[in-house]
């Protein structure tokens, strides 16, 4: 065997997930080898995910200001128009760039990349077209892909997934959106934004999937202004002749689409890696079988992010790729599952850690709740952001925090001193005895942990 195709470690899948285990295991002195059938690395998040999502995101709310709110500051702009084609390269551009950044990082970091589809031919050898690699290790992060209602096939023109929708050349007249979760609303709101008219069609009672119902319902009603259609409690059908048909309460719903973005999940995504040929198990919900520290059924093959359980998102992935590329190298990995932000990047935002004020009564474990509405918070104000609120949810007996939910302007970056707190096992007098920059919106998250112990200045 060739020195040059043998590795400490083979990382298949270059997403968050595995080129973060990669990078990892490289810094810990590890011979490593990256293999992803895309030539540009990051995987689906930094390609056709997160990162391009989050540019449209940007995009687009730059051009519902111009259009509706610049006004109100006093900044006339007359005749605001779209062009599709200039936005989209701007989010080429911001993909590029990072995907680029990984490619750097990973030749800096002495990792050999193959561009390529993985296929195991035993427990430690991998064909990647025609080179056989051998790994004393090998981690599969393969992640997921958008989850197809068989009623309703993609055909990457009418019916698509996100991976279609992040790159519409023109924007649809008449968009549905099956499924109100993070990737419905997000790209909903981006074309929404655009002038489509955007309807969210969800089977569940409730958006915004498992968020507290005062969460969901102001939500609901900040979106519900913006434009977007919101309905609930329908169950697809089926679409024929341009028009989407759902059932609620046994009567039939119809909506006329141009284009009908399906956003009801993702799988995992382990096609075609012959994982029998490494003695690797699937759990019965398809994803691939682990033990505590991500190790598979097969010695010395681990699996991290979307292809196992836990919740699919990216910064997880990240979590088991460095928890894994350390115990590979000896040293104390360490995960915690149960403290892992969600965020739905949408304006305002949702973001939620740990449990919920709903959870919490469900399952009889007494919390005191501190609620403060950033509608008392100067900067909010200042910043067109005063709609939402930050709840803290905290032991009834110990203070301690046990979770947070924020719908509002840069929910997700609010939340991860709450995040921080609870890492350091914190309390709400912690949280509300910290020091916050005045004029901040973070001076909310005080606020509300004040609001714990009925304290809050700012609020009755
Ligand atoms: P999701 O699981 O978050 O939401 C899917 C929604 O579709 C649910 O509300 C579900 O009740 C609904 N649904 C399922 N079947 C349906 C049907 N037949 N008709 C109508 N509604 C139906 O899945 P989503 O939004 O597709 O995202 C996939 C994964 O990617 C999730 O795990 C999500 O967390 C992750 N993601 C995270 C993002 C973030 O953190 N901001 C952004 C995008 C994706």
């Amino acid at each position: 065997m060739s020195d040059s195709s043998s590795f400490d470690l083979i990382v298949i899948g270059a997403g968050p997930g595995g080129y973060v285990c990669a990078f990892r295991a490289a810094q810990l002195g590890l011979k490593v080898a990256l293999v992803d059938k895309r030539k540009s690395l990051g995987g689906t998040c930094l390609n056709i995910g997160c990162i391009p999502s989050k540019a449209l995101l940007a995009s687009s709310e730059h051009f519902a200001f111009a259009r509706h709110h610049a006004a109100e500051h006093g900044i006339k702009i007359d005749g605001v128009s779209i062009d599709v084609a200039a936005m989209l390269r701007k989010k080429q551009g911001v993909v590029d760039k990072m995907t680029g950044g990984i490619s750097m990082l990973a030749k800096a970091r002495k990792i050999t990349v193959f561009t390529g589809e993985a296929k195991f031919t035993s427990a430690t050898t991998i064909a990647v077209g025609d080179q056989s690699l051998t790994g004393k290790n090998i981690v599969i992060a393969t992640g997921s892909a958008p989850v197809e209602l068989p009623f309703l096939p993609f055909d990457g023109e009418t019916i698509v997934s996100s991976d279609h929708a992040i790159s519409f050349t023109a924007v649809p007249p008449k968009l549905i959106v099956v499924g109100g979760g993070a990737i419905g609303l997000e790209l909903g709101s981006v074309w929404a934004r655009l002038g489509s008219d955007v309807t969210i069609v969800e089977f569940l009672p409730q958006i915004a999937g498992a968020s507290d119902a005062d969460i969901v319902r102001n939500f609901t009603r900040i979106l519900k202004a913006q434009g977007l259609k919101i309905e609930v409690n329908a169950k697809v059908t089926g679409f024929k002749d341009g028009i989407l048909t759902a059932e609620r309460d046994g009567k039939v719903l119809e909506f006329p689409a141009d284009k009908v973005l399906v956003a009801v999940g993702r799988r995992p995504y382990a096609d075609g890696l012959d994982l029998a040929k490494a003695g690797v198990e699937l759990t019965e919900k398809k994803r691939i079988k682990v033990d505590a520290q991500l190790k598979t059924t097969a010695a010395n093959v681990y699996a991290v992010g979307d292809v196992i359980d836990g919740p699919m998102l990216a910064h997880k992935a990240e979590e088991d790729g460095v928890a894994v590329a350390e115990w590979i190298a000896g040293k104390a990995g360490h995960i915690n599952w149960d403290l892992m932000p969600a965020v739905i990047y949408t304006d305002p935002e949702v973001a939620t850690v740990g449990l919920g004020e709903d959870a919490a009564k469900k399952a009889g474990i007494k919390v005191n709740i501190g609620k403060f509405n950033f509608a008392a918070n100067a900067r909010a104000h200042a910043n067109d952001a005063a709609d939402g609120f930050v709840k803290i949810i905290a032991d009834a007996t110990t203070d301690k925090i046990l979770g947070a939910q924020i719908l509002g302007r840069n929910a997700g970056e609010l939340i991860s001193e709450i995040v921080t707190h609870m890492e350091y096992g914190g309390s709400a007098e912690d949280l509300a005895r910290t020091v916050h920059a005045h004029p901040t919106m973070s001076e909310a998250v005080k606020e509300a942990g004040l609001a714990v112990n009925k304290s809050a200045l700012h609020a009755l």
